[in-house]
């Protein structure tokens, strides 16, 4: 169980670019890494209106003339103190991951960036060997794996309790930009533009968080081919799409659809996971992420609780309420922050040894994430042909 003793020797001084005060995923950064102590919030380039970034950062209690214009600012200013920044969180649209998260390596910086990594498979090698040769990590916000049922999950397959696993099949859905983009804000402007958003829409938007947590989940599992049908139901966002299904063949046999929309009018059930195995099947929502629905042929269902003494000890380990007290996104945020703060820690320790076996989202997962996308926009752009995986 995690109750928040510092688990590193000492808080790490952090920063962050973006999330700022009108940002989505800001907030979700903060409360992820403010709450074990493992981080001090010491500077930033919160906004793109510099002033705004300011005054809100002085709210965060950051000290003024640690609220900078801009991230070259931040790292000029920070790099030239001896208690000057070490790891940097980059929350801001996804055409400026790749220049901020260089920018900050070069720098000597950890960073910490937003989904989706980057726009292609080269620029995440290039920065996954730049962060190699500087000893400096890169962590992935993947928010939504640090949920102890997650791990739960992971556990079972692991065990066998499902057998051979035999269909894959999840859904991040939403119906937030069903109507058209007339008077649409910011955040869905640089979404539904290709030089902002890069090649995809939902696919990188929502999809990345569900191909990554089916890794976590199936780890021994490696698409073989796919097939990706996108389009964009309000024709503005074309060529990003606004809907997708993807359909895959793992190299096991097993099957796997994936549905990603933000024009499923109405609904508001988010993330849907079901994962089938030979013996038994395993469902988890993150709108109920305390309930893990388990079902073994021939007996009655089974609801299986955060908490209790029943689940398998990786559940547990990473459980911050206890049982009959919610566990929510804060709580699956604090242990994605919190693994890779200890990341962060072993590598300033040159712990080889702990890296090797500590689980945390990384470049590799960043990279795998974009790679998933790039095979889906080839299949899309093939006329939603079967595409062998690359
Ligand atoms: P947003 O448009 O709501 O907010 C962006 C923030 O970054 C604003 O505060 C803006 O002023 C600031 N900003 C923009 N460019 C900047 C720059 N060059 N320097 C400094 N600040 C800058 O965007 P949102 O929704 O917060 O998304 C940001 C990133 O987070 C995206 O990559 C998105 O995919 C990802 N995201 C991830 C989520 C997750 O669950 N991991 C959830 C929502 C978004």
């Amino acid at each position: 169980m995690i109750n928040g003793e510092r688990l590193i020797e000492r808080p790490l001084r952090w920063g962050m670019v973006g999330g700022g005060r009108t940002g989505q995923v800001g907030y979700k950064h903060r409360t992820g890494a403010l709450r074990d102590g493992t981080y001090k919030l010491i500077c930033g380039a919160f906004d793109l209106d510099a002033a705004r970034g300011r005054d809100f950062g002085v709210k965060l209690g950051v000290e003024a003339n640690r609220c900078y214009a801009d991230y070259k600012e931040l790292i000029a200013g920070e790099t030239a103190r001896e208690d000057g920044v070490e790891v940097v969180s980059i929350a801001t649209p996804n055409f400026t991951h790749y220049e901020i998260t260089k920018a900050c390596l070069e720098a000597g910086l950890h960073v910490i960036c937003e989904k989706p990594l980057f726009f292609t498979v080269e620029e995440c090698d290039e920065v996954a060997k730049l962060a190699e040769e500087k000893g400096l990590i890169v962590g992935v916000t993947y928010g939504f794996t640090g949920h102890p049922l997650v791990h739960q999950m992971a556990a079972m397959v692991k065990k066998g309790m499902l057998g051979d696993i035999r269909i894959v099949d999840m859904q991040y859905t939403h119906g937030f930009n069903a109507g058209d983009d007339v008077g649409a804000g910011e955040a869905l402007k640089w979404r539904t533009n290709p030089k902002t958003a890069g090649p995809t829409f939902v696919l990188g938007d929502i999809g990345t968080h569900l191909y990554y947590l089916s890794e976590v989940v199936l780890p021994h599992l490696k698409i073989e081919r796919l097939l990706c049908d996108r389009k964009a139901f309000i024709p503005t966002r074309a060529p990003l799409e606004d809907h997708a299904t993807v359909l895959m063949h793992y190299d096991n046999g097993a099957r796997g659809r994936l549905w990603v929309s933000s024009v499923n009018a109405g609904n508001m059930g988010s993330q849907r996971y079901r994962f089938v195995g030979s013996k038994a099947s395993i469902e988890w929502s993150d709108a109920h992420p305390d309930q893990l629905i388990y079902e073994v042929q021939g007996e009655p269902n089974r609801i299986l609780h955060h908490g209790m003494p029943y689940l398998e000890e990786e559940s547990l380990a990473v459980d911050r309420m206890g049982a009959l007290h919610t566990e929510g996104l804060g709580d699956s945020w604090s242990n994605i922050y919190l693994w890779i703060a200890q990341a962060i820690d072993a590598k300033n320790r040159d712990d080889e040894a702990f890296l090797k076996t500590h689980h945390y989202p990384g470049i590799k997962a960043g990279t795998e994430g974009v790679r998933w996308l790039e095979n889906c926009v080839r299949s899309a752009d093939a006329g939603s042909a079967w595409v062998d995986f690359k």
